[in-house]
């Protein structure tokens, strides 16, 4: 009966939005103006970059589990079914927002440096930043936090419906009995084969007698990584932080030049952060806080660029591209001097989420000609594109929501397995500032703020983000895309609110960047030739590059869910119920 019931309630939904007049709906679900429609449903949803792990999670939903455990249970899974970006061996951040209570909260699962890590370990004999050391050595990896931070999750928010055994159990099954390879997985293993080929614990696992990638159809088993499932569903989190595991991790790293100890490991603790929160045309904003930079920087955009009337400017038209890209000009700038582990730095969270500042700031942008960047600040970044780092968001019935990302950080990590474990190690220690004003493999300058140092978190730019209407849960979004994270998120914000579009339109509309340096608009296909004539001749340099992000999105408007992968990258899945 009660399906019966949902079912007719929600075609009433849909129809009631259907014939809404165009504009009255704040994010309308359905309108025929629309080219993309989300996924809707009326209980639970997953939306992740994988349709299994997706399938996963909407199962423990099914099961009586609530958002937190269906994260988990679709984490554990990624690890399995994305091992280019879900991960044992990374670590990420989860924004949680329980209907109960009413809390929102953030947690901060990401890896750490070494006790034996120093500011200068990523610089050459002539103090120089050596990428080998910082991305491809042993010396960038952090410690692990993905387990302990799902282990958390679960001790304060998990539903008490499953235990954490059943929420572990399905991805031991995907890694013991093999995934279907699909085409983006064995295209994936294909360009990462020079680096994972290197390693033996890696070929053996990734490649058929060690250098041969998988097809797609064939299956791929990862039975060492099933062995560590089973331990981590046996002993919680020190199944993978003490014993054997660690012990080969451990030694993994120093092999490869890096100073992880089994010590490092056990001392590993994620931390729950207060979120960095904001209001935005009567939407609140709440997203991750230091050692991410995302929230504040995504609180400080659209601070800025609730002075101009973008819905009257348009979707990308050049207003409205000029605008956000010299907010973002001016956040990036402050990024990479103020932002770095609040717990080493004092960041002035409350000063570059002040309105006060904001409006200080829009005072010298200027509509009809562009500033240039090295008037803001200057420096000399490299471009690198790197596309891991994953997200997922999950809301349950009762619209207790979480929005996760996390990340090895290069595809694949830094390509190295832990022998006998199945676990990829990542390079995440790269986002640290090897040396102040030196960019990072994103093109990111960071300062003194973000220097390397033992015990410490390197800066993130993930985004992991929930909206409110009225105090009501309302989106849980969010992106990899390294430094267009917080550009990309951003944009999913202004498409809904500013301009009305249901979630999918928002997903796939073209997305724009501006990170300060380069100094240039970095833009998809997609704008108009006479948009990009506009833009230049009040002096952008326009850069049409890769697609960028793939944000996986859940909105609730009036009870109905409505959902959207990101259509940018293939395999990703929205499913609810
Ligand atoms: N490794 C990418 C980031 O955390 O922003």
């Amino acid at each position: 009966m009660r399906s019966v019931l949902s079912t007719i309630s929600a075609a009433v939904a849909f129809i009631t939005f259907s014939l809404q007049p165009l504009g009255a709906q704040e994010t309308p679900i359905y309108s025929f103006k629309d080219r993309f429609h989300p996924v809707t449903a009326q209980n639970g949803m997953v939306a992740s970059q994988e349709a299994v792990a997706t399938r996963v999670g909407v199962k423990i939903l099914k099961k009586g589990g609530n958002a937190v455990d269906a994260a988990i249970a679709t984490g554990f899974a990624l690890a399995v079914t994305l091992p280019r970006a879900g991960n044992l061996g990374g670590g990420g951040f989860m924004m949680i927002h329980m209907s109960g209570s009413g809390e929102t909260t953030a947690l901060d699962y990401r890896e750490m440096a070494p006790a034996a890590a120093f500011k200068d370990m990523f610089l050459d004999a002539e103090g120089n930043p050596d990428k080998q050391k910082s991305r491809f050595s042993g010396l960038a990896i952090g410690v692990p936090g993905t387990v302990a931070g799902f282990a958390a999750a679960f001790d304060k928010y998990g539903s008490g419906n499953l235990t954490w055994a059943e929420l572990v159990a399905p991805a031991i099954k995907l890694a013991e009995d093999g995934i279907t390879v699909t085409p983006s997985l064995s295209a994936a293993l294909m360009s990462a084969a020079p680096r994972l080929t290197k390693d033996p614990a890696s070929a053996a696992i990734f490649y058929k007698q060690s250098t041969v990638p998988f097809l797609p159809g064939e299956i791929l088993k990862q039975t060492d990584l099933a062995s560590t499932l089973r331990l981590i569903a046996e002993q919680g989190a020190m199944g993978f932080y003490e014993g054997k595991v660690a012990e080969n991790i451990a030694a993994k790293v120093q092999s490869a030049g890096g100073g992880m100890t089994v010590e490092d490991l056990a001392s590993y603790q994620p931390v729950w952060r207060s979120a960095v929160t904001g209001n935005y045309r009567g939407y609140e904003i709440a997203s991750m806080p230091p050692p991410s930079s995302g929230g504040i920087h995504i609180v400080q955009i659209l601070n800025m660029l609730e002075s101009y009337p973008l819905r009257e400017f348009g979707p990308n038209s050049a207003d409205t591209i000029h605008v956000m890209a010299e907010a973002m000009r001016r956040a990036y700038a402050d990024r990479s001097k103020f932002l770095g582990d609040p717990d080493y730095v004092s960041v002035p969270a409350k000063g570059l989420t002040s309105r006060d500042y904001a409006a200080e700031l829009i005072e010298t942008i200027v509509l009809e000609t562009a500033t240039p960047s090295t008037e803001v600040k200057p420096g000399a970044p490299v471009p690198y594109e790197s596309n891991e780092t994953t997200h997922f968001s999950v809301v349950d019935k009762d619209g207790n929501a979480v929005s996760n990302t996390y990340t090895l950080n290069f595809s694949y990590g830094v390509g190295l397995t832990a022998d006998g474990t199945g676990v990829l190690l990542n390079n995440e220690l790269d986002d640290f500032s090897a040396k102040p004003g030196i960019p990072n493999a994103y093109g990111l300058i960071g300062g003194t703020a973000n220097a390397v140092e033992g015990g410490k978190r390197p800066l993130s730019s993930m985004s992991p983000t929930l909206v409110f209407k009225d105090g009501e849960f309302h989106m849980a979004t969010g992106s990899p895309g390294g430094s267009r994270i917080i550009t990309t998120t951003l944009q999913i914000i202004l498409n809904v609110v500013d301009h009305q579009m249901n979630i999918a339109e928002a997903t796939a509309a073209t997305r724009i960047h501006n990170q300060w340096l380069p100094d240039e608009i970095r833009v998809e296909e997609g704008l108009s030739p006479d948009t990009i004539n506009l833009l230049e001749a009040r002096g952008h340099e326009i850069n049409v590059k890769n697609a960028m992000g793939s944000t996986q999105s859940i909105m609730r408007v009036d009870g109905v869910l409505a959902g959207a992968s990101d259509p940018r990258r293939p395999g990703a899945l929205t499913e609810g119920y």
